[in-house]
C-alpha cells in the first residue's frame, strides 16, 4: 500500500513537472524571439518596397534564415551608410543589403559566408562617348553614398568627380538629367534601373566583382555560426537558388 502511494506521488510530480515544462515552451513560442535586420530598401532586386512591404532576394533569404532559427524577422529600413553602425551598436542583429565584403568593413563587423556575387557596373546614356572604364577619367560620376561604387570611384577618379546620392535611383535620375555622365552601381540594380528608364545603357565591362554577405556584430559568434549553418542548409536544399531565380531571370 505504501509503495503504491509512493508511486502515485511520483507519477503526480512527474505529471506536474511535465505540464510545467509544456507550459514554458508554449510561453516561449508566444514570445518568439525577433531577429532584427537592417537594410536599405532601394536596391532592387535585393531589397525594395512593394507598397509598405519590403521584398526582394535579401528579404526572402533573411525570412528563410529566421525560420531556420525559429525566430521572427523584423526588417528595419535605413540609409545604406547607417547599416554597419546600426549592427556595430547592436541596434539590429544583422545587416543584409546586397552588402559587399570589404577589408575596411571587416574592421567594424563580421561577415557571414557569401550568398551571392555582385558586379559593379557602369550606366551611361545611350550613345554616350563613355565606352570603357578608361573613358570615365575626368567625367562626372554618380554613386550611392557609402557603397563600394562610391569608394572605388572616389579612389580611382577623385572625390571632385564623384557625386553621392542617398539612393541609387536618384543617381540614375541625375544621369538622365545630365547632372552626371555615368553611374557606378551593382549590376542587378543597374539592370532594374535601366529597365525602368528609357535611353540608358549598361557598359559591357566589369568594374569590380564582389561577394555579398550578411554583416553581424563583432563577437556575436553564436549568431554568426547559426546564420552560416542556416545559409549552408538553405544552399544545399536549393532554397537560395530558388529565391534568386524568382527575382533574377537567367540570361
Ligand atoms: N554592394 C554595394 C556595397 O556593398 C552596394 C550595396 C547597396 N545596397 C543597398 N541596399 N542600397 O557597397
Amino acid at each position: 500500500m505504501k509503495k503504491i502511494a509512493k508511486i502515485l506521488a511520483l507519477v503526480l510530480v512527474l505529471a506536474m513537472s511535465m505540464s510545467f515544462f509544456a507550459g514554458c515552451s508554449k510561453d516561449e513560442k508566444a514570445e518568439e524571439k525577433t531577429l532584427k535586420m537592417a537594410t536599405n530598401a532601394a536596391f532592387p532586386p535585393y531589397e525594395y518596397k512593394e507598397g509598405e512591404k519590403i521584398v526582394g532576394i535579401d528579404a526572402e533569404i533573411a525570412e528563410a534564415i529566421a525560420k531556420e532559427l525559429g525566430m521572427k524577422l523584423e526588417i528595419v529600413d535605413m540609409e545604406f551608410d547607417s547599416i554597419i553602425t546600426a549592427v556595430d551598436k547592436g541596434e539590429v542583429d544583422f545587416g543584409m543589403a546586397g552588402m559587399t565584403v570589404t577589408d575596411e568593413r571587416k574592421e567594424q563587423v563580421d561577415f557571414s559566408d557569401s550568398y551571392a556575387t555582385g558586379v559593379q557596373s557602369i550606366i551611361v546614356k545611350e550613345g554616350s562617348d563613355i565606352k570603357t572604364v578608361d573613358d570615365l577619367e575626368g567625367k562626372k560620376i554618380g554613386v550611392q553614398l557609402g557603397t563600394t561604387g562610391d569608394i572605388y570611384a572616389t579612389d580611382d577618379y577623385g572625390a571632385e568627380n564623384v557625386t553621392q546620392y542617398g539612393k541609387g535611383a536618384d543617381a540614375v535620375i541625375a544621369l538622365k538629367g545630365g547632372d552626371v555622365d555615368a553611374v557606378i552601381i551593382d549590376n542587378e540594380p543597374a539592370k532594374a534601373f535601366v529597365e525602368e528608364n528609357e535611353g540608358l545603357a549598361i557598359l559591357d565591362t566589369e568594374y569590380a566583382v564582389e561577394d555579398y554577405a550578411i554583416a553581424i556584430k563583432k563577437g556575436n559568434t553564436k549568431l554568426l555560426d547559426d546564420v552560416n549553418a542556416a545559409l549552408s542548409k538553405l544552399t544545399e536544399d536549393g532554397t537560395i537558388d530558388k529565391i534568386i531565380a524568382k527575382y533574377i531571370k537567367a540570361e
